[in-house]
């Protein structure tokens, strides 16, 4: 598949997620597990989901399907591995949207640090056809900061994906996730890494 982050192995990656002066790994656990706790869906469509951060909250939820979806084959091995424990998760390897072929609904979309690499409009118009009725679509959007887009951390492998990260303006992205795919907005929050860094959470709905 041609999209660098297939060029990004799984152990560089986390190694910069996990950085300290990067700590988005933490950041993401920390959202999904909120996200659950709030809405409690019984079924979760992870976009983006790469090594599965945040799935570590998935068994003391109320969920009972997940799939995980993402680009990079070699993530997708490394959750099935971490998360071999929870019997409701399934994996699709796929270039999202063009590639996804799975045909369930679900009650929840996540998509944290994943519409930056993304079509957005035929993206969010496929994550809301996925979505069951009153089904919510939660993201963390990145937001433009001092630090630029991103951390130089040594890991130099995660250079390949800088040219394809465009960072979404929140109100921008809920005019087109209304105006494409009907979804609602509930709340946007602004969250910050454990680094400081800023992000936009943003909560939409399937009316
Ligand atoms: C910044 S990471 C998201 C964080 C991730 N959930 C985690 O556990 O740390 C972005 C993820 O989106 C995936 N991705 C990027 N473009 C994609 C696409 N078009 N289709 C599917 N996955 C994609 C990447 O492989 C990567 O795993």
């Amino acid at each position: 598949m041609d999209n660098p982050w297939v060029t990004v192995p799984a152990a560089a990656y986390e190694r910069h997620m996990e950085h300290e002066s990067v700590r988005q790994g933490e950041m993401i656990r920390q959202h999904l597990a909120r996200c659950l706790e709030r809405f409690e869906p019984e079924s979760l469509l992870y976009l983006g989901a790469g090594i599965g951060n945040g799935l570590e909250s998935a068994r003391a939820s109320r969920l009972r399907d997940i799939l995980a979806v993402d680009v990079n084959g070699e993530y997708l091995a490394t959750l099935r591995d971490r998360f071999a424990a929870l019997g409701m998760l399934r994996t699709e390897r796929c270039s999202f949207p063009e590639g996804f072929r799975d045909a369930a609904r679900f009650d929840m979309a996540y998509g944290p640090l994943f519409f930056e690499y993304v079509d957005l409009e035929p993206a969010l118009i496929t994550v809301a056809s996925h979505l069951a009725r009153k089904g919510h679509l939660a993201v963390l959007l990145q937001q433009p900061s001092e630090q630029g887009h991103m951390t130089n951390t040594g890991v130099t492998a995660m250079e390949a994906i800088v040219p394809i990260m465009f960072l979404r303006d929140p109100r921008a992205f809920v005019d087109v996730a209304h105006r494409v795919a009907s979804l609602v907005p509930v709340a946007t929050e602004d969250v910050a890494s454990p680094c400081g860094k800023p992000f936009r959470e943003v909560i939409l709905q399937k009316a």
